[in-house]
Formats: C-alpha cells, structure tokens, sequence
C-alpha cells in the first residue's frame, strides 16, 4: 500500500461501528459528508491547532459552512467551565439535535467534545479528528469521553462512540516533540499488552519514529488502532478486557493528579506510571528482569520519563490510586503483565508487594539502564 493511500479500519461495535481513516492527506480524501446526518456542522478546536489547521478543516466542510469554538489550550481547561463555554455557543447558534460536531485538536479535545456531544440535548453526533500522536493511537478511538474533577483525573464523563475519526498523519509535522514522546508512550503500552511482536518491533524503530519517518509513524499507528479497535470491540464498556489499556495508568494517574493537571503530560505520566507496572509485575514473578528492564529500555529510547516524581510518598500514591476507576468493593485493581505481550486485571497481590513497589528505587533502575545503553 502506498503512503498516499487511505486505510480503512473499523471500530466493530453492531449499529455503532465506525471507521478510522488513517493517511498522509486524509483531511483532503476522507468521505466526510458520509458521517454528516444533518447540515449543521461545529468545529471545535483550540488556540493552538486553529491556527494550523482549522482552514484545511473548514475547507473540507464548507458545504456547511461551520461554526467554529476555539477553547483555550491545555489540560488544566478540561472542566465543567470549558464545556459550558461549547453549550454556550452551540445554544446560540441554535443548533438541533442533527448538527455535527467535529473534535480538531489531541485528546484534551476530543474527551471534551466528545462529552459534549454525549450530553448536548441528550446526544448529537461527532467526528474524531486527532492531532496529536497520543490521540491518534489511543483518545479518539473508543468512545471514551470525559472531563477532570479536581479530586479525579477523566471522573465525569461518558461512553459516547463517534461517527468517524479521521487521522491525518501530516499533522504530526507540526507536533511539538515532548508531546510525540508522550504519545509514544500509548504505543509502547499495546506492544506491552498485547502484541510482543509489535514492541521488538518498537525497539528496532524507535529512532525512525522520533525522526518521524512517514513509514514507520504511520505502520505504530494503524498496528495501535488495530489493537485499540479489537479490544474496544470484544469490551466496548470495560467490564473486562478493555480495562488493560488502562497499563501503567493507575499509577499515572495518581501522579498527574497529584502534580497538578497538566504538569506532567498524560503520556510522561503514563510512562512513569507503566514503569511501576513494569517492577511489580516483575516483583510477583509474571516477567523477568531483563523483559522489565527492556521496557524500561524502550521508554528512555521514547525520550520519556521512568521515575516517578521525588515529591510522591507511597501514602500520596495510594490515596490517589484508591479513587481510580478500577476499584472495586475498596479493592484497587491493577493492570500488569502477566507475561511480555499480555496483561491482566487483578487484585491478588500483597500489600507488601504493592509497597515495595511504591518505594523501588527508580532512580537506580533508570541509571542502570542508561548505563547499559551507553547514555
Ligand atoms: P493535548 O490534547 O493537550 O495536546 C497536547 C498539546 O499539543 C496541546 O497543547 C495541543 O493544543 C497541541 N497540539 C495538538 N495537535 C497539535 C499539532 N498537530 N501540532 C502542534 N500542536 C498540537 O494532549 P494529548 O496528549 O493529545 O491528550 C491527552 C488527553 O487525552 C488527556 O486528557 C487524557 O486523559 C486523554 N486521554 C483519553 C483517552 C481516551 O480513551 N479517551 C486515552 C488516552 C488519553
Ligand atoms: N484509553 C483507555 C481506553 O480507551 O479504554
């Protein structure tokens, strides 16, 4: 298949089954008017990717001449005000139960849009379209929708699938390169959950990727869609499966809502967070050393972080960790590996083993394995 050609996957869930294209000119090439029911169009988006992309967008859609929202930037706006400001504006405009909104930014966007869509009069339709390498692997695929609370990361929010998400991998150039790091991180979490093959293959690409070789970018991105899409599909609602994407997050979590939103990326989070997940799945003899410290390895190649913030005591972690989503009846679940390429939910584990893994010296890990790289 060649770059310029469109790929098609899709997000199999019976009557809202959906399709992800992913291409190098797919904002020009996508049937956009086939996920258009109604002929009121909003783009909503951001200050920061309006002013890269929203003309290409409104290009695209100018049969119905959309309105536009551009909220301010950032995940410290994922809140009950931000999503006002889109009601705000959507009520103005009138617009009815048949407009379309179209989510042009990262994942901060498109949870938020995403909700608004769930809940503006009961529910209109959206359309995904990612722009970060975070959200293109992982946010907009799912009809996972949400915005922060100030005690609980993604706390409010919605299952709400979309009409279409629509990945432009152009729009990668303009990406800053912190934030590719941070959406890498996703990518190495469906290596390490489900497809070993797939992380050897990060290790031996992941410079191409940094150097945003079209090749390599595009093949982490359909191989992570593939992966999201067939989990999503068997647990669209996680009551099972799907609950182990959720790799390193409990952790993650904790920190970036201890740090303040926004301070540590979701994706540094997150990378810091897989590391924990990393040592104690090692710590209960699911993989050994050496497969921890190749996951280890392959973050510090992402140019992510591996060491949880010095400011966080193992009581901070476990008072964050005990609002997470996946506890149930008092009980935190935790996602770890049960072997390179699988993962499991489970509850069995010591405290003890949950402690030391809290307190590990990350640090040590971390030198250990820039030593043996030759950093
Ligand atoms: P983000 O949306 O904050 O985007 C990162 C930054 O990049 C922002 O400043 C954004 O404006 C800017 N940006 C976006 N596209 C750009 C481009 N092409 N060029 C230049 N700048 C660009 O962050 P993110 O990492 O995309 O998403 C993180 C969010 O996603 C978090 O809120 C997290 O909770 C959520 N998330 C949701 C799911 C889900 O399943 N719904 C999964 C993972 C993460
Ligand atoms: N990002 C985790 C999920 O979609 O379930």
């Amino acid at each position: 298949m060649s770059l310029a050609s469109i790929k098609t996957l899709t997000v199999d869930l019976a009557e809202r089954s959906y399709p992800i294209y992913i291409g190098q000119e797919s904002y020009q090439t996508s049937p956009w008017a086939e996920h258009i029911k109604g002929k009121q169009v909003v783009i909503v988006t951001n200050t920061t990717v309006a002013p890269l992309y929203l003309a290409t967008i409104k290009q695209q859609l100018a049969a119905y001449q959309p309105l536009e929202i551009i909220l301010p930037d950032g995940e410290s706006f994922k809140t009950w005000e931000t999503l006002q400001l889109i009601f705000d504006q959507l009520l103005q405009a009138h617009c009815d139960r048949k407009v379309t909104l179209v989510a042009l930014g990262g994942g901060v966007i498109g949870d938020m849009v995403g909700f608004a869509a769930a809940c503006y009069q009961r529910g209109v339709n959206f359309i995904q379209v990612p722009t970060t390498l975070l959200s293109q692997v992982d946010s907009s695929v799912g009809g996972k929708t949400a915005i922060n609370h100030p005690l609980g990361k993604n706390m409010i929010g919605a299952f709400y699938q979309p009409q279409a998400v629509i990945i432009d991998t152009h729009s990668l150039s303009t990406l800053p390169a912190k934030e590719f790091s941070a959406g890498l991180a996703e990518v190495i979490k469906y290596g390490l959950i489900a497809d070993a093959d797939f992380f050897a293959w990060l290790e031996n690409n992941m410079q191409a990727l940094l150097a945003l070789d079209a090749a390599a970018c595009r093949y982490a991105i359909e191989r992570s869609c593939a992966i999201k899409a067939r989990i999503v599909a068997a647990d669209e609602r996680e009551n099972g499966v799907r609950a182990t994407l959720n790799l390193g997050h409990t952790f993650g979590h904790a920190i970036e809502t201890e740090q303040g939103y926004g301070a540590w990326l979701h994706g540094e989070a997150v990378a810091a967070g897989t590391v924990m997940a990393l040592q104690m799945s090692y710590l209960l003899g699911n993989i050994s050393a050496a497969q921890r410290d190749r996951g280890i390895a392959l973050f510090i190649a992402a140019r992510l972080p591996v060491v949880p913030p010095q400011n966080m005591s193992a009581a901070t972690f476990l008072q964050h960790m005990a609002l997470d989503k996946k506890v149930q009846d008092g009980q935190i679940r935790l996602v770890l590996l049960a072997e390179l390429g699988q993962a499991i939910v489970t509850a069995e584990y010591s405290a003890e083993c949950l402690q030391q893994t809290l307190t590990s010296d990350y640090q040590a890990l971390a030198a250990a394995m820039q030593q043996s790289s030759g950093r």
